[in-house]
This record gives C-alpha cells, sequence and structure tokens, in this order.
C-alpha cells in the first residue's frame, strides 16, 4: 500500500515538473519576443522622432512605447479568450499613457505613437508596419457597423494630431491623413487626404483637382423651369409694350 502511494506521488511529482519546465519555456520565450519588441519600438522612436535623445530617455518616458508594451500583453492574453484581464491591462495602460488600444486590435511591426494622450485603437482596427499616429488619433466605428467596425490602416501610414478615422475600410499604403482630417471612405494608396469630411488633394505627391462638385449638381429640371419663367417675363415686357403703343395709337 504504502509502495503504491510513493508511486502515485512520484508520477505526479514528474507531471508537476514536466509542467513547471514547460511554463517556464513559455514564460522565458514570452519575454525574449517581449524584449525583442520593445527594443523594435525604441529604435522605431529613436529613427523617427529628432526630440527623442536616448534609448534610456524612450523607454522611459515615451507613452507610446509603454502602451505599445501593454497592448503586446493584453493581446497575448486576448487571444487565450482572457478578456477580462486583457482589458484590465488595457485601461491601466491608459490610465497612465492616455493611449487606449483595445487588446483585440492588430497591430503591425514599427507603429510609433508619437505624444500619445487621446489615442483609441478600437478592437476590430488593423494597423500594418512602420506607421505612425500622432496625439489625438481615433481609429473608430461610426457605430452603424457591426463585427468588423473599425479602419484597416495600410503599410507606412502616418495619421496626422486629432485625425479620425471611422468605419470598416482601408486606408492604401504610404498615404498620410492630415492633423484634424475626419476620414469617413477608403483612402487609396499613396495619397494625402485631409478635411472634414477628408478629400484627397495629392496623390503619388501629385495635387488633385477637387474642383468638379459631385454633389452638389445643378437641377435640370429646375433649370428649364428658370429658363421658362425668364422667356415668360420678356413675353409679358413685349405683349405690355404693345399694348401701350396700341392704346396710344387707338388700335
Ligand atoms: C497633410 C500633411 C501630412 C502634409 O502632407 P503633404 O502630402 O506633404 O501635403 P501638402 O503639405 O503638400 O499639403 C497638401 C494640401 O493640403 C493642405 N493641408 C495640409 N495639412 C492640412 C491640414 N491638416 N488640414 C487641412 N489642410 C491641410 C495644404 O495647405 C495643401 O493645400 P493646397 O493643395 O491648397 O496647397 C501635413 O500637413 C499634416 O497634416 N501632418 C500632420 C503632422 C502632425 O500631426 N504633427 C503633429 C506633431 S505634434
Amino acid at each position: 500500500m504504502n509502495n503504491d502511494n510513493s508511486i502515485k506521488r512520484k508520477q505526479e511529482l514528474q507531471k508537476f515538473k514536466k509542467y513547471l519546465k514547460k511554463t517556464a519555456k513559455e514564460v522565458c520565450t514570452g519575454v525574449r519576443k517581449t524584449v525583442a519588441a520593445v527594443k523594435e519600438d525604441v529604435k522605431t522612436t529613436r529613427e523617427r522622432d529628432p526630440a527623442a535623445k536616448s534609448d534610456l530617455e524612450v523607454l522611459l518616458l515615451y507613452p507610446g512605447v509603454h502602451a505599445l508594451l501593454a497592448y503586446r500583453l493584453a493581446h497575448g492574453l486576448y487571444k487565450k479568450e482572457h478578456y477580462f484581464s486583457a482589458r484590465a491591462i488595457s485601461q491601466t495602460a491608459r490610465f497612465f499613457t492616455g493611449i487606449e488600444i483595445h487588446p483585440g486590435a492588430t497591430i503591425g511591426k514599427g507603429l510609433m505613437i508619437d505624444h500619445g494622450m487621446g489615442v483609441v485603437i478600437g478592437e476590430t482596427a488593423e494597423i500594418g508596419d512602420n506607421c505612425t499616429l500622432y496625439q489625438g488619433v481615433t481609429l473608430g466605428g461610426t457605430g452603424k457597423d457591426v463585427g468588423k467596425r473599425h479602419p484597416t490602416i495600410g503599410n507606412n501610414v502616418m495619421v496626422g494630431a486629432g485625425a479620425k478615422v471611422l468605419g470598416p475600410f482601408k486606408i492604401g499604403d504610404n498615404t498620410k491623413i492630415a492633423a484634424n482630417a475626419v476620414v469617413l471612405e477608403e483612402i487609396p494608396e499613396s495619397c494625402t487626404a485631409v478635411g472634414i469630411p477628408a478629400k484627397i488633394v495629392r496623390r503619388e505627391g501629385k495635387k488633385v483637382d477637387n474642383d468638379l462638385d459631385q454633389i452638389h449638381i445643378p437641377d435640370p429640371v429646375a433649370q428649364e423651369i428658370k429658363r421658362l419663367e425668364n422667356r415668360l417675363a420678356s413675353l409679358e415686357a413685349e405683349l405690355a409694350a404693345l399694348d401701350s403703343v396700341a392704346k396710344k395709337k387707338k388700335i
């Protein structure tokens, strides 16, 4: 009996050791990946922000770097369906950085969130590689869509301070969204979009003419009525003139 118990205990101990080994391996891989990702974030910020003076400054004092670190942890948990803890990490990061990245969002390599305060990235938003977002950017929904509700941002896209990109459409690679623009529909590759609602003003670096107004087209029926009104007025005038001549000549 005693022998049986000790065999059972040995088996349980071996099982536990295996579990510990597997968990330690997973943690080590996770830590290694996170360190590599943080190094990449620091490098990206140093390359793109001329105000960044040292790696240590970027690592310790840049909220964009902190928010991305928290996002990676939260996203890992979200993928394993630990929704509450994922959201708790994302909200804590928001409290400290002012940047709210939903743990369900998909973010590529080389994202820089400069200054950060007021940035919101929705659950179904997707961001390609080497993008830059400035403070106050919203990658959000309009409230009218279900399922995929947030935009898909291509590679090398810049979204200026305060810009809102709202809806489940695509922003093409190498496109620039101007500060304070409100984008409500798809923008193709290599464009610059400005204003509310955003309009394309540059494509492949060349000026785009927006003078042709496709919305405020003149109403042809109203135009015809106006033409008839003018004709009627001139006929009435002619008739009145003839009438006065006839009266004078007592015809
Ligand atoms: C849009 C932007 C990226 C410039 O892109 P670009 O392709 O070089 O475009 P241009 O500078 O040639 O400007 C194109 C046109 O858009 C206008 N424009 C530029 N930025 C604009 C803006 N934010 N809102 C409205 N119009 C804008 C320009 O006046 C120009 O008009 P024009 O065609 O009548 O001459 C830049 O102006 C911008 O908004 N950057 C955001 C940077 C930012 O947020 N910085 C925050 C740092 S804290």
